[in-house]
Protein backbone atom coordinates (compact mmCIF):
# COMPACT_ATOMS: atom_id res chain seq x y z
CA UNK A 1 0.00 0.00 0.00
CA UNK A 2 1.20 3.50 -0.67
CA UNK A 3 2.77 5.28 2.18
CA UNK A 4 0.45 8.73 1.31
CA UNK A 5 -2.41 6.42 2.40
CA UNK A 6 -1.57 6.71 5.91
CA UNK A 7 -1.87 10.37 6.09
CA UNK A 8 -5.06 10.27 3.85
CA UNK A 9 -6.76 7.73 6.04
CA UNK A 10 -5.89 10.23 9.20
CA UNK A 11 -7.49 12.78 8.51
CA UNK A 12 -10.74 10.68 8.00
CA UNK A 13 -10.46 9.87 11.51
CA UNK A 14 -9.55 13.50 12.60
CA UNK A 15 -12.98 14.97 11.33
CA UNK A 16 -14.73 11.70 12.75
CA UNK A 17 -12.90 12.95 16.48
CA UNK A 18 -13.85 16.46 15.76
CA UNK A 19 -17.45 15.80 15.02
CA UNK A 20 -18.39 13.59 18.05
CA UNK A 21 -16.40 15.56 20.55
CA UNK A 22 -19.06 18.21 20.76
CA UNK A 23 -21.13 15.65 22.47
CA UNK A 24 -18.58 15.49 24.99
CA UNK A 25 -20.81 14.47 27.89
CA UNK A 26 -23.99 15.32 26.84
CA UNK A 27 -25.74 11.99 27.97
CA UNK A 28 -26.10 11.51 23.97
CA UNK A 29 -24.47 8.11 22.68
CA UNK A 30 -26.47 7.95 19.26
CA UNK A 31 -25.88 11.76 18.26
CA UNK A 32 -22.12 11.15 19.07
CA UNK A 33 -21.63 7.86 17.12
CA UNK A 34 -24.00 9.70 14.25
CA UNK A 35 -21.76 12.32 13.95
CA UNK A 36 -18.86 10.53 13.94
CA UNK A 37 -19.89 7.93 11.37
CA UNK A 38 -21.39 10.65 8.68
CA UNK A 39 -18.24 12.65 8.90
CA UNK A 40 -16.04 9.83 8.80
CA UNK A 41 -18.57 8.80 5.33
CA UNK A 42 -18.16 12.13 3.83
CA UNK A 43 -14.04 12.28 4.44
CA UNK A 44 -13.76 9.03 2.99
CA UNK A 45 -14.66 10.54 -0.28
CA UNK A 46 -11.58 11.99 -0.71
CA UNK A 47 -9.25 8.97 -0.61
CA UNK A 48 -7.81 7.23 -2.94
CA UNK A 49 -8.81 3.54 -2.42
CA UNK A 50 -11.57 1.10 -3.79
CA UNK A 51 -12.24 0.18 -0.37
CA UNK A 52 -15.03 -2.02 0.89
CA UNK A 53 -16.30 -2.00 4.42
CA UNK A 54 -15.48 -5.33 5.67
CA UNK A 55 -15.84 -4.05 9.59
CA UNK A 56 -18.67 -1.12 9.77
CA UNK A 57 -21.66 -0.04 11.64
CA UNK A 58 -23.83 -2.97 10.86
CA UNK A 59 -25.40 -5.04 8.05
CA UNK A 60 -26.83 -2.95 5.27
CA UNK A 61 -29.73 -2.93 6.76
CA UNK A 62 -28.86 -1.66 9.93
CA UNK A 63 -26.98 1.15 9.32
CA UNK A 64 -27.25 3.90 6.40
CA UNK A 65 -23.37 4.13 6.26
CA UNK A 66 -20.56 2.24 6.57
CA UNK A 67 -22.56 -0.39 6.43
CA UNK A 68 -20.40 -4.20 5.82
CA UNK A 69 -20.44 -4.31 2.09
CA UNK A 70 -20.74 -0.49 1.57
CA UNK A 71 -18.07 0.73 -0.94
CA UNK A 72 -15.64 3.65 -0.38
CA UNK A 73 -12.93 5.88 -0.95
CA UNK A 74 -13.10 7.75 -4.45
CA UNK A 75 -12.68 3.83 -6.23
CA UNK A 76 -9.70 5.05 -8.04
CA UNK A 77 -6.99 3.31 -5.91
CA UNK A 78 -5.91 0.22 -4.81
CA UNK A 79 -9.03 -2.46 -3.38
CA UNK A 80 -8.88 -2.69 -0.02
CA UNK A 81 -10.74 -3.76 3.06
CA UNK A 82 -11.71 -1.41 5.44
CA UNK A 83 -12.85 -1.42 9.18
CA UNK A 84 -13.94 1.04 10.49
CA UNK A 85 -15.35 2.18 14.26
CA UNK A 86 -16.16 5.91 13.39
CA UNK A 87 -16.63 6.31 17.41
CA UNK A 88 -15.36 3.77 19.70
CA UNK A 89 -16.54 4.01 23.18
CA UNK A 90 -19.73 5.96 22.34
CA UNK A 91 -20.83 6.01 25.99
CA UNK A 92 -17.32 7.54 26.96
CA UNK A 93 -18.04 10.31 24.97
CA UNK A 94 -22.19 10.21 26.32
CA UNK A 95 -20.82 10.20 29.92
CA UNK A 96 -17.30 12.40 28.74
CA UNK A 97 -14.80 9.75 29.98
CA UNK A 98 -11.48 9.11 29.02
CA UNK A 99 -10.54 6.75 25.87
CA UNK A 100 -12.81 7.70 23.11
CA UNK A 101 -11.52 7.11 19.46
CA UNK A 102 -11.90 6.81 16.06
CA UNK A 103 -10.74 4.39 14.53
CA UNK A 104 -10.03 2.79 10.94
CA UNK A 105 -7.73 -0.38 9.80
CA UNK A 106 -6.94 -0.66 6.46
CA UNK A 107 -5.49 -4.10 4.66
CA UNK A 108 -5.46 -5.17 1.03
CA UNK A 109 -8.42 -6.92 -0.19
CA UNK A 110 -9.36 -9.97 1.54
CA UNK A 111 -6.59 -9.60 4.45
CA UNK A 112 -9.11 -8.50 7.26
CA UNK A 113 -11.32 -10.99 9.23
CA UNK A 114 -15.02 -10.10 8.60
CA UNK A 115 -15.55 -10.48 12.52
CA UNK A 116 -19.11 -11.06 13.14
CA UNK A 117 -20.63 -8.53 15.84
CA UNK A 118 -20.89 -10.70 18.92
CA UNK A 119 -18.37 -10.94 21.81
CA UNK A 120 -14.58 -12.69 21.46
CA UNK A 121 -12.57 -13.47 24.34
CA UNK A 122 -9.18 -11.67 24.13
CA UNK A 123 -5.69 -11.83 25.54
CA UNK A 124 -3.50 -8.72 24.25
CA UNK A 125 0.01 -7.99 24.97
CA UNK A 126 3.08 -5.53 24.16
CA UNK A 127 6.11 -6.67 22.13
CA UNK A 128 8.20 -8.04 25.24
CA UNK A 129 5.19 -10.81 25.75
CA UNK A 130 4.38 -11.53 22.28
CA UNK A 131 5.01 -15.03 21.41
CA UNK A 132 5.20 -16.05 25.02
CA UNK A 133 1.69 -16.28 25.90
CA UNK A 134 -1.33 -18.63 25.18
CA UNK A 135 -4.92 -17.61 25.82
CA UNK A 136 -5.57 -21.28 25.82
CA UNK A 137 -3.68 -21.32 28.95
CA UNK A 138 -5.34 -20.87 32.82
CA UNK A 139 -5.14 -17.36 33.68
CA UNK A 140 -2.78 -18.02 36.70
CA UNK A 141 -0.34 -19.35 34.23
CA UNK A 142 -0.30 -16.39 31.82
CA UNK A 143 0.29 -14.41 34.44
CA UNK A 144 3.67 -16.46 36.16
CA UNK A 145 4.46 -16.75 32.51
CA UNK A 146 4.01 -12.34 32.51
CA UNK A 147 5.77 -12.38 35.38
CA UNK A 148 8.78 -14.01 34.32
CA UNK A 149 9.47 -12.74 30.95
CA UNK A 150 8.73 -8.96 31.85
CA UNK A 151 10.95 -9.50 35.32
CA UNK A 152 8.58 -8.28 37.31
CA UNK A 153 6.89 -9.44 40.51
CA UNK A 154 3.28 -10.54 40.23
CA UNK A 155 2.03 -7.63 42.39
CA UNK A 156 3.60 -5.78 39.71
CA UNK A 157 1.49 -6.67 37.02
CA UNK A 158 -0.77 -4.32 35.35
CA UNK A 159 -3.96 -6.33 33.90
CA UNK A 160 -7.05 -4.15 32.53
CA UNK A 161 -10.31 -5.34 32.17
CA UNK A 162 -13.66 -4.26 30.96
CA UNK A 163 -15.90 -4.15 34.24
CA UNK A 164 -18.53 -6.66 33.58
CA UNK A 165 -19.95 -9.01 35.90
CA UNK A 166 -19.01 -11.81 32.74
CA UNK A 167 -15.90 -11.43 34.34
CA UNK A 168 -16.44 -12.17 37.67
CA UNK A 169 -14.29 -15.15 37.87
CA UNK A 170 -11.45 -13.46 35.71
CA UNK A 171 -11.40 -10.93 38.35
CA UNK A 172 -11.44 -13.45 41.41
CA UNK A 173 -8.70 -15.25 39.97
CA UNK A 174 -6.46 -11.72 39.25
CA UNK A 175 -7.54 -10.82 42.90
CA UNK A 176 -6.28 -14.19 44.29
CA UNK A 177 -2.86 -14.01 42.58
CA UNK A 178 -2.74 -10.69 43.61
CA UNK A 179 -2.14 -8.30 40.84
CA UNK A 180 -3.27 -5.24 40.35
CA UNK A 181 -6.45 -4.29 38.05
CA UNK A 182 -7.12 -1.68 35.94
CA UNK A 183 -10.84 -1.31 35.20
CA UNK A 184 -12.47 0.47 32.42
CA UNK A 185 -16.28 0.91 31.69
CA UNK A 186 -15.88 0.88 27.59
CA UNK A 187 -13.21 1.03 24.46
CA UNK A 188 -11.06 -2.24 24.63
CA UNK A 189 -9.43 -1.03 21.84
CA UNK A 190 -7.34 1.46 23.64
CA UNK A 191 -7.43 -0.81 25.85
CA UNK A 192 -5.71 -3.43 24.28
CA UNK A 193 -2.89 -1.49 22.54
CA UNK A 194 -1.83 0.26 25.76
CA UNK A 195 -0.04 -2.62 26.23
CA UNK A 196 2.17 -1.99 23.87
CA UNK A 197 3.22 1.43 25.38
CA UNK A 198 4.91 0.87 28.76
CA UNK A 199 4.22 4.62 29.59
CA UNK A 200 0.70 3.38 29.81
CA UNK A 201 1.88 1.00 33.17
CA UNK A 202 -0.04 -1.59 31.43
CA UNK A 203 0.79 -5.39 30.71
CA UNK A 204 -1.86 -7.20 29.56
CA UNK A 205 -5.62 -7.22 27.98
CA UNK A 206 -7.76 -9.42 29.06
CA UNK A 207 -11.48 -10.20 28.83
CA UNK A 208 -14.26 -10.55 26.52
CA UNK A 209 -15.28 -7.90 24.22
CA UNK A 210 -16.78 -6.63 20.95
CA UNK A 211 -15.05 -9.05 17.60
CA UNK A 212 -14.96 -6.25 15.63
CA UNK A 213 -12.74 -4.08 17.97
CA UNK A 214 -10.99 -7.35 18.47
CA UNK A 215 -9.55 -6.83 14.86
CA UNK A 216 -8.93 -3.49 14.94
CA UNK A 217 -7.12 -3.34 18.27
CA UNK A 218 -5.12 -6.57 16.56
CA UNK A 219 -4.33 -4.29 13.12
CA UNK A 220 -2.57 -1.67 15.76
CA UNK A 221 -0.93 -4.55 17.35
CA UNK A 222 0.49 -6.14 14.33
CA UNK A 223 2.50 -2.27 13.76
CA UNK A 224 3.69 -2.11 17.01
CA UNK A 225 4.96 -5.56 17.38
CA UNK A 226 2.38 -7.10 20.15
CA UNK A 227 0.05 -9.92 19.87
CA UNK A 228 -3.67 -10.35 19.98
CA UNK A 229 -4.90 -13.96 20.49
CA UNK A 230 -8.97 -14.61 20.07
CA UNK A 231 -11.55 -16.06 19.92
CA UNK A 232 -15.07 -15.89 19.30
CA UNK A 233 -18.33 -16.46 21.62
CA UNK A 234 -21.20 -17.10 19.75
CA UNK A 235 -23.64 -17.21 22.24
CA UNK A 236 -26.57 -18.69 20.07
CA UNK A 237 -26.62 -20.97 17.24
CA UNK A 238 -27.95 -17.73 15.00
CA UNK A 239 -24.61 -16.21 16.03
CA UNK A 240 -22.96 -19.48 15.32
CA UNK A 241 -24.34 -19.95 11.64
CA UNK A 242 -23.17 -16.06 11.67
CA UNK A 243 -19.68 -16.54 11.81
CA UNK A 244 -20.19 -19.81 9.17
CA UNK A 245 -21.37 -17.75 6.73
CA UNK A 246 -18.60 -15.24 7.11
CA UNK A 247 -16.22 -17.97 6.33
CA UNK A 248 -14.80 -18.65 10.02
CA UNK A 249 -15.40 -22.50 9.71
CA UNK A 250 -14.36 -22.78 13.39
CA UNK A 251 -15.92 -20.31 15.35
CA UNK A 252 -14.21 -21.89 18.58
CA UNK A 253 -10.68 -21.96 17.37
CA UNK A 254 -7.87 -19.55 18.36
CA UNK A 255 -8.18 -16.86 15.92
CA UNK A 256 -4.09 -15.45 15.93
CA UNK A 257 -2.75 -12.01 14.51
CA UNK A 258 -2.14 -13.61 10.86
CA UNK A 259 -6.28 -15.22 11.50
CA UNK A 260 -7.60 -11.02 11.59
CA UNK A 261 -4.69 -9.42 10.15
CA UNK A 262 -2.96 -11.32 7.42
CA UNK A 263 -0.98 -10.17 4.68
CA UNK A 264 2.05 -8.35 4.67
CA UNK A 265 0.57 -4.87 5.61
CA UNK A 266 -1.87 -2.69 7.22
CA UNK A 267 -2.52 0.84 8.35
CA UNK A 268 -4.02 1.79 11.52
CA UNK A 269 -5.26 5.24 12.05
CA UNK A 270 -6.49 6.77 15.35
CA UNK A 271 -7.56 10.02 16.28
CA UNK A 272 -8.66 10.63 20.25
CA UNK A 273 -12.26 11.70 20.92
CA UNK A 274 -12.11 12.39 24.71
CA UNK A 275 -8.16 11.76 26.56
CA UNK A 276 -6.74 8.36 27.10
CA UNK A 277 -4.10 5.94 27.35
CA UNK A 278 -1.65 7.22 24.63
CA UNK A 279 -3.57 10.03 23.17
CA UNK A 280 -4.98 13.19 24.07
CA UNK A 281 -8.98 14.36 23.31
CA UNK A 282 -10.01 17.16 20.84
CA UNK A 283 -9.40 20.25 22.58
CA UNK A 284 -10.88 23.29 21.56
CA UNK A 285 -9.34 26.94 21.32
CA UNK A 286 -10.26 30.77 20.72
CA UNK A 287 -10.49 31.56 17.11
CA UNK A 288 -12.64 28.50 16.25
CA UNK A 289 -9.23 26.26 16.26
CA UNK A 290 -9.55 22.64 17.71
CA UNK A 291 -6.29 20.49 18.84
CA UNK A 292 -6.64 16.78 17.44
CA UNK A 293 -4.30 14.29 18.33
CA UNK A 294 -3.70 10.81 15.96
CA UNK A 295 -1.58 8.38 15.68
CA UNK A 296 -1.05 6.45 12.67
CA UNK A 297 1.51 3.55 11.65
CA UNK A 298 1.88 0.70 9.26
CA UNK A 299 2.85 -3.09 9.81
CA UNK A 300 5.10 -2.94 6.63
CA UNK A 301 7.55 -0.24 7.70
CA UNK A 302 6.98 -0.21 11.51
CA UNK A 303 7.05 3.63 11.66
CA UNK A 304 4.70 4.83 14.10
CA UNK A 305 3.57 8.98 13.94
CA UNK A 306 2.05 10.41 16.20
CA UNK A 307 0.22 13.72 14.64
CA UNK A 308 -0.76 16.53 16.70
CA UNK A 309 -2.20 19.12 14.26
CA UNK A 310 -4.45 22.51 14.54
CA UNK A 311 -7.97 22.64 12.51
CA UNK A 312 -9.23 25.62 11.62
CA UNK A 313 -13.18 24.73 11.66
CA UNK A 314 -14.65 27.40 9.53
CA UNK A 315 -12.72 25.58 6.77
CA UNK A 316 -14.20 22.47 7.47
CA UNK A 317 -17.31 22.23 5.31
CA UNK A 318 -17.95 18.62 5.58
CA UNK A 319 -17.73 19.38 9.53
CA UNK A 320 -20.14 22.22 9.14
CA UNK A 321 -22.90 20.63 7.09
CA UNK A 322 -23.18 17.51 9.77
CA UNK A 323 -23.35 20.42 12.41
CA UNK A 324 -26.03 21.63 11.13
P1 LIG B 1 -19.40 1.08 21.45
O1 LIG B 1 -18.46 2.11 21.00
O2 LIG B 1 -20.09 0.39 20.32
O3 LIG B 1 -20.33 1.64 22.47
O4 LIG B 1 -18.52 -0.09 22.13
C1 LIG B 1 -17.76 0.15 23.28
C2 LIG B 1 -17.23 -1.15 23.86
O5 LIG B 1 -16.83 -0.88 25.20
C3 LIG B 1 -16.07 -1.78 23.12
O6 LIG B 1 -14.85 -1.14 23.32
C4 LIG B 1 -16.10 -3.18 23.66
O7 LIG B 1 -15.45 -4.10 22.82
C5 LIG B 1 -17.58 -3.45 23.78
O8 LIG B 1 -18.23 -2.16 23.87
C6 LIG B 1 -17.95 -4.26 24.99
O9 LIG B 1 -19.30 -4.61 24.89
P2 LIG B 1 -20.30 -4.58 26.13
O10 LIG B 1 -20.59 -3.14 26.45
O11 LIG B 1 -21.51 -5.30 25.63
O12 LIG B 1 -19.64 -5.27 27.27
Amino acid sequence: MERELALEIVRVTELAALASAKWMGRGDKNSADGAATSAMRAMFDSVSIKGTVVIGEGEMDEAPMLYIGEQVGNLEGLEVDVAVDPLEGTELVAKGLNNALAVIAIAQKGNLLHAPDMYMQKLAVGPQLAGKVSIDDPLEITIQKAAQYLNKNISDLTVMILDRPRHESHIHTLRNIGVRIRFISDGDVAGAIACAFPESGIDLYIGAGGAPEGVLAAAALRCLDGELQGRLLPATPEEFRRCVEMGIEDPKKVLTMQDMVGGDDVIFAATGVTPGEFLKGVRYFPGDRAETHSIVMRAKTKTVRFIKTLHYLPNKPLLQAIQE
